[in-house]
């Protein structure tokens, strides 16, 4: 997937098909009486056409609407893509103009080259490229080989070409080769995702965290389970233990000359979670391939984060076991020890998340960053409070929280604050060790919260996302959003680290 700025005209550019947005006419005109087009450099013979194919087929100009239009007078592209973007005169929401360009890239679906008649202004023109961008995808690695010919004419679009209004100047440039890096690392991370778990057990996540960082300047340190051992890691190793694919902790270090501040990324990195003795039932229990969603996130994060030299100190933290029952799986009741020496009674090993991110907080501490942000696929509670397309937010810091939300909405990312209940503390009270692994089933995204802050010290910002719904679309697509894997967080990990490298 290519993405190009160009300054050619809309009017003559060769492409299999012409993007341009449109929006619902002005408030002189009563609402739905018809659109207005947002395009530069197309003959007027080429407006009227496209106008008044609109008004024949009632197209209103709504956030996301396509409609697709062929043999357009004066332009030499064989098809128009028209696509609402709502009101782009009023307060731009950029997210709009993301998911609509995304919408209108995936009707293209079998076309190779498509080419956007894209507003200048920077935000609007990051946002076009971006929505472009992320909708440019599909998956398909496990297609078997007899089965090219059922995708042909299925294939996302391989070229976009952005077209502005010349000389195109370094900002517009800079950002179109940000977007593509950006892009592809959140595509990296669906890939890691939608790839089934037969095909990426722990070692083999751990490998791909080093091949996603190969050429950059990232220094990469991976634990075997018996490195896993010698460290004190009873919670990676206590999950691990039911699998005969042995678990892994991978550490990615970024860092560039002159970075001032320090942020660690932990991403749990389940492969499978059958739920182990305190198994789940079987519907849907193919979707837990995703749990390893936060460390796919985590490990494109950086890839992101080195590809664009950003002036800020990165580590990625990925701890990566298979949750499998079986005659040497952890039990319910069992205790382990973890990394900074809290013991844990295991009394649900569904609960298993937050046991191989309890090592890996504690290995982050140790470095005492500016900031520390978790992310992992958590609990079904996320789901429950959230729905399956917002994040939800914890902190120990108001202010870390606030400015994680924050990155997140500049980012396009759907994430929402949520807090910490003091109470629920003592429901993770456990009679034998320090802690249990589960507490109240009411507020169970918060209880899972409350057990992880245990593991950071009183002063130390720290964020958890719990992205369970988020990371995996079950339905259709939506906006630039395919089925199953989506990248969630990758785009907002990258605006924080941007922001802490700004100062
Ligand atoms: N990986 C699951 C959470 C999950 C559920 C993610 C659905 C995505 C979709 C996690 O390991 C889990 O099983 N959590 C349990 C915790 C409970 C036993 C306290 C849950 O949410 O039921
Ligand atoms: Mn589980
Ligand atoms: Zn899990």
């Amino acid at each position: 997937m290519t993405l190009a700025l160009a300054t050619t005209s809309p009017a003559t550019t060769a492409c299999d098909a012409l993007v341009i947005a449109v929006m619902p006419q002005g408030p002189a005109t009563p609402e739905g009486s018809g659109v207005e087009l947002a395009a530069h450099g197309l003959p007027d013979a080429a407006l009227t056409a496209i106008s008044s194919a609109l008004t024949a087929l009632g197209a209103k100009g709504k956030p996301g609407e396509v409609t697709r239009i062929p043999s357009v007078p004066g332009v030499k592209a064989p098809v128009v893509i028209a696509v609402g973007v709502g009101n782009l005169r009023a307060t731009i929401d950029t997210e709009n103009l993301r998911r609509a360009v995304g919408a209108a890239i995936r009707s293209a679906v079998g076309m190779r080259k498509v080419a956007i008649v894209a507003a200048p202004q920077e935000d609007l023109l990051a946002a076009t490229a971006m929505g472009a961008r992320l909708a440019a995808y599909d998956f398909t690695d496990f297609k078997g080989k007899g089965s090219a010919k059922a995708t042909a004419g299925s294939s996302p679009v391989a070229s976009i070409v952005l077209l502005v209004p010349g000389p195109a100047t370094a900002a517009q440039k800079r950002l179109i080769a940000d977007t593509e890096v950006i892009g592809d690392a959140v595509c990296l991370a669906r890939d890691l995702v939608n790839t089934p778990p037969n095909a990426l057990p722990p070692a083999k996540l751990a490998l791909a965290a080093k091949d996603a960082v190969a050429g950059l300047p990232v220094k990469v340190t991976i634990w075997d389970e018996r490195a896993l051992a010698r460290h004190g890691c009873g919670g990676i190793l206590g999950v691990g233990q039911g699998s005969a694919n042995p678990p892994r902790l991978a550490r990615l270090d970024y860092a560039p000359a002159g970075a001032k501040r320090q942020l660690i990324i932990v991403g749990k990195g389940i492969t499978f979670d059958t739920g182990g003795i305190s198994i789940k039932p079987a519907a849907n229990m193919d979707e837990m391939k995703g749990d390893m969603a936060g460390a796919a996130a985590v490990i494109a994060a950086v890839q992101a984060i080195a590809r664009l030299g950003l002036k800020v100190k990165v580590t990625g933290l990925v701890p990566t076991a298979e949750n499998m029952p079986s005659g040497t799986a952890q039990r319910p009741g069992d205790v382990i020890t973890m990394f900074d020496g809290t013991t844990v009674e295991v009394l649900n090993t569904d609960a298993e998340g937050r046991l191989i991110l309890a090592d890996a907080l504690g290995i982050a501490v140790q470095d005492k960053p500016a900031l520390i942000i978790d992310v992992a696929t958590l609990t079904g509670a996320q789901r429950v409070a959230l729905g399956s397309r917002t994040a939800g937010v914890m902190a120990n810091d108001d202010a870390a929280r606030a400015q994680v939300c924050a990155a997140a909405d500049r980012a396009g990312e759907t994430m929402w604050p949520m807090p910490l209940p003091e109470e629920l503390r003592a429901s993770l009270d456990s009679a034998t060790a320090d802690i249990a692994n589960i507490g109240d089933r009411m507020g169970g995204m918060l209880s899972a919260a409350v057990f992880l802050k245990e593991f950071i010290p009183n002063g130390q910002p720290w964020v958890h996302l719990d992205i369970a719904g988020p990371a995996f679309n079950d339905k259709s697509p939506y906006g630039y959003t395919p089925k199953g894997g989506t990248g969630a967080a990758v785009r907002t990990f990258v605006q924080v680290a941007r922001e802490l490298a700004a100062g």
